[in-house]
């Protein structure tokens, strides 16, 4: 079970999961996140579960790992601009890469939109939502799943799942981990909120295919033609360059990016 007690005697934020919602069980924090009723302030609250019986993935898919073995949780954000979310999640996903590197000693990197992989296979998964009253952003969640001492995962997903353990063959205290890993995600919150412009650089330098050329898919359809991966700009959008030399930009949720070039 999660040990409260060493995650909060670990955590060293300001303000970042300073209130936590901690269930052994929950369909899934995203959604639990979604409900808690409105008080004065949610900003940077922590929903944690060490089991999910309904966690949700992107596109509608489940996210079903062991109880007890990895990281699954929910921040919830009220921020005062509701523009530029998707620079946040990747920040999110920036944060748990920069981790990985500094504490596994292997790299790792960002596959677009929202993915964490080393080798080549996902040790993180990234689910953002946001609830809204009329057209203000009332809460913004971003979920977080992080593999981290499970060994065997489901044969679908055994040769595309790694983990913490599986890198190093060590337990990993996810307390530990969880306490380091806001600190950087409230670093990171601060340049978001500032604009700061070190930030889409830094998600870029980690994004896989960026400055390649790469096929898109967008709203679900490949096209055949391919773009330059420029990665994200300060608007939070994707940008990329055509063969005639023009920039196009896309919103985040609207593109896949397929590594099947052979140009460079
Ligand atoms: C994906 O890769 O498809 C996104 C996975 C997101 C999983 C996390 S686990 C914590 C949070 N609660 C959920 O139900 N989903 C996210």
């Amino acid at each position: 079970m999660f040990d409260q007690t060493i995650f909060n005697k670990e955590l060293s934020t300001s303000w970042l999961g300073r209130e936590l919602f901690y269930f052994q069980e929950l369909e899934s924090t995203n959604t639990y996140a979604k409900k808690v009723p409105k008080k004065a302030s949610l900003h940077g609250a922590l929903v944690l579960a060490d089991h999910q019986t309904a966690g949700r993935g992107q596109h509608q898919r489940t996210w079903t790992i062991e109880p007890c073995q990895n990281l699954t949780f929910s921040l919830i954000f009220e921020p005062q601009q509701s523009d530029r979310l998707s620079i946040l999640t990747l920040a999110c996903a920036l944060a748990v890469c920069e981790y990985i590197e500094e504490n596994l000693k292997v790299s790792a990197q960002l596959k677009w939109p929202n993915d964490v992989l080393i080798a080549g296979k996902k040790v993180s998964g990234l689910l953002t939502e946001t609830v809204f009253k009329g057209d203000v952003l009332e809460r913004l969640i971003i979920g977080i799943g992080i593999n981290i001492n499970q060994q065997k995962f489901a044969a679908d997903l055994n040769d595309t799942a790694t983990s913490f353990i599986s890198l190093n063959k060590k337990l990993h205290q996810r307390e530990l981990i969880l306490a380091r890993l806001l600190s950087r995600i409230e670093y990171l919150y601060r340049l978001w909120s500032t604009h700061d412009l070190d930030l889409p650089k830094k998600i870029n330098k980690k994004l896989i295919g960026y400055g390649k050329w790469v096929r898109l898919e967008v709203d679900g359809v490949l096209r055949s033609e391919e773009y330059k991966f420029l990665g994200i700009n300060e608007s939070g959008h994707l940008v990329v360059l055509n063969k005639a030399l023009e920039v196009d930009t896309f919103s985040y949720e609207q593109v896949r990016v397929r590594l099947n070039s052979t140009s460079s």
